[in-house]
């Protein structure tokens, strides 16, 4: 067997956390469905899920990762050996590869918005850009192939040389872009609108749907319930902080998914475009931003959807990597084969994505709205009643060094909170 690889620090691994939380889910996702769910009162909302639900399901899905050391259908053999707890392992290898399926082909989205912007293609005229893109049959498939390629391109360098080197240099690159542009939008006439439409909450508009959407939307954005947080956090070194890393993460994400919500918001509103629109809300108001700024736009575009298409590669070769682990953990594959075989599987799940909407808003409807908060609920069931409060509390607290004071409220979280409340918001959505 081949030794395991980890990551090489605290550094490290908040970077390969933050890159596979921060993605599309912040920038293309986030965004559109707060227009779709009324603005400022859906970020409340969501905010308030990422606190209470997804934050203790981080923590639960990485104690189990780092205590077991193994990927999700190992973890669970080896921490509840001999019981139906291997199902749940199983599920979390297939799951990330569905919800691939189709990220791969909004990623191709980016590489085509990256070529566009290369070419300039920003500079001029571009209403119903997305549309037109999206109504053509070949290039979304031939972006969702690149995408899918680079992904498993760097899968196949490893843990440390791929997904270490790479999240660490493009992350804060993203960072200081898209402030840059949340800088020039507000200068945008009839900009504020859109910052208002983000900050002035009409709490009339909550209610079941809204509140399970945010919760879906929490648990997609911080990458949870498949098994990713998992498999990265079996990468980590025992001396690393548990708590303080998934404190991190979910602050960068926040911050991340609120900037592009600063981002595109006050474009619509310049542009007159309908915040309600859905999917292509991004791909639309962000070349309109562009094309209003000459050259500077052509610049700016150029780099900006550079640094998409790296938050979903980010966030993409961490989906893969669940699959990868399994195959060469319990199956005994190289990575290579096992790279291979999962990324050419996906591929032609996308391959159905890319060329029927009604099967890509399945795809999304099944993984956002039922295998994410079912795996959630069962890996805070694991942690809280399945595993030793003994094992748990050595994992949350450095055995016993750090975090002391705070465990027995993440603990609480994890055990009661996290997945009774999964399950109300999940019914009385059901139910409405
Ligand atoms: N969180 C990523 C994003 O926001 C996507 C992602 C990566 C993901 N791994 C995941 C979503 C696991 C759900 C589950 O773009």
């Amino acid at each position: 067997m081949q030794k395991r690889e980890n990551f090489g620090g605290r550094l490290a691994v908040i970077m390969a956390m933050a890159g596979s939380a921060i993605g599309l889910g912040n920038i293309w996702r986030f965004p559109y469905l707060v227009g779709q769910n009324g603005g400022a009162a859906f970020v409340l909302v969501y905010i308030a899920a990422c606190a209470l639900l997804a934050l203790p399901i981080f923590m639960a899905e990485a104690v189990i990762g780092r205590r077991s050391g193994s990927n999700t259908f190992g973890a669970m053999q080896k921490l509840a050996p001999g019981t139906r707890w291997k199902w749940l392992g199983l599920v979390t290898v297939g799951a990330p590869l569905l919800l691939l399926s189709y990220y791969s082909v909004v990623g191709g989205w980016a590489v085509d918005y990256f070529m566009k912007a290369c070419s300039f293609r920003f500079m001029g005229d571009t209403s119903g850009i997305f549309g037109r893109f999206i109504a053509s049959t070949w290039e979304p498939l031939i972006t969702h192939t690149v995408f899918m390629a680079l992904t498993a391109g760097i899968i196949l360098l490893g843990v440390t040389k791929g997904i270490e080197k790479f999240t660490k240099i493009t992350m804060p690159m993203l960072f200081v872009l898209i402030v840059g542009i949340v800088i020039y939008g507000l200068t945008l006439p009839g900009a504020w609108k859109g910052v208002e439409y983000m900050v002035k909450p009409d709490f009339s508009k909550i209610d079941a749907r809204v509140v399970a959407t945010a919760m879906g939307q929490a648990f997609f954005s911080l990458s949870l319930g498949v098994g990713t947080i998992l498999t990265y956090a079996s990468y980590m070194r025992k001396e690393e902080n548990i708590v303080s890393s998934g404190n991190y993460t979910a602050l960068f994400d926040l911050l991340f998914a609120l900037l592009a919500g600063f981002a595109v918001m006050p474009a619509v509103f310049a542009a007159g475009i309908q915040p309600e629109e859905g999917a292509g809300l991004v791909f639309d108001t962000l070349p309109y931003i562009f094309s209003r700024m000459g050259w500077a736009g052509a610049v700016v575009s150029i780099l900006f959807f550079f640094s998409i298409l790296i938050a979903a590669l980010t966030s993409s070769i961490s989906l893969l990597e669940v699959g990868v682990a399994y195959l060469v953990e319990e199956k005994g594959w190289n990575r290579r084969r096992s790279t291979l075989v999962l990324a050419l599987g996906t591929w032609v799940l996308g391959v159905l994505c890319s060329l029927s909407s009604v099967i890509f808003d399945l795809f999304d409807q099944l993984c956002s709205n039922w295998l994410m908060p079912f795996g959630g609920i069962l890996f805070t069931l694991f942690v809280g009643w399945k595993m030793s409060k003994a094992d748990v509390r050595n994992e949350l607290t450095n055995g016993g060094t750090r975090n002391r004071r705070i465990f027995p409220l993440v603990y609480f979280l994890i055990r009661y909170l996290a997945p009774v409340g999964i399950v109300v918001v999940f019914l009385s959505n059901l139910l409405s």
